[in-house]
């Protein structure tokens, strides 16, 4: 058998995956009191990891956050926009972030060698995006976060992470949208390159 008769066949037409690529966006306003539960957080991470990885680092870790948690990296984003933004900014981030429903948090492995540290922090971001895929195509929305609260080593405390050996990739937030957000893309004229 070659290689390519090994390949398992594609489930999904490629119009269906274009359909779900153009589909998934980011979730800025999630329906209330409704989360998805933690199975399909796990199917979503099970999938997820199937990106690819140089080496196959499997560099990627994945941090489901229950109350405790996510009071506490609220409480640690308000300290830290109290003192660089003030009081009243503070205060209207901590009621947004208080409604969002479920929290993820996906931090990497360190490499010490700069190129592997780069295909890493590449292979999470394929990671992401594959959980994110899947979430959408199961009606579920999600945000990646990335603001300055993810890179204080207290964050990684609260996350589980080893704050010596990982870095925080993003911070996911994920439930049901309560509007279909647009966002738009240059031509494509714009971003390919014909060369001979
Ligand atoms: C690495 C990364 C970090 C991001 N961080 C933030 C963030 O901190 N805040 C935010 O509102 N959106 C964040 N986003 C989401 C982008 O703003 C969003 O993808 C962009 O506006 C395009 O919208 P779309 O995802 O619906 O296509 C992040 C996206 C990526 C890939």
């Amino acid at each position: 058998m070659n290689d390519r008769a090994a390949l398992t066949p594609s489930p999904v037409s490629p119009a269906d995956a274009a359909a779900l690529l153009r589909g998934r966006r980011t979730v800025d306003l999630f329906r209330a009191g409704e989360c998805p539960g933690r199975e399909t957080l796990r199917e979503a991470i099970d999938v997820a990891r199937w990106a690819p990885n140089h080496h196959r680092t499997e560099p990627w870790r994945f941090a489901l956050l229950g109350p405790e948690s996510q009071a506490a990296i609220i409480d640690l984003n308000t300290e830290l926009l109290t003192a660089s933004k003030g009081g009243e900014i503070a205060a209207a981030k901590r009621q947004r972030w208080e409604a969002m429903p479920g929290w993820l948090a996906v931090s990497c492995v360190r490499d010490e060698d700069p190129i592997t540290a780069q295909e890493d922090y590449a292979a999470c971001a394929c990671a992401v995006q594959n959980l994110a895929l899947y979430l959408h195509s199961a009606g579920v929305g999600t945000k990646w976060a990335s603001g300055a609260v993810t890179r204080l080593p207290a964050f990684l405390d609260i996350i589980g992470a080893d704050r010596d050996r990982e870095y925080c990739v993003g911070l996911i937030w994920y439930g049901y949208p309560k509007r279909a957000p647009r966002s738009q893309r240059k031509s494509l004229d714009m971003i390919i390159r014909e060369r001979p």
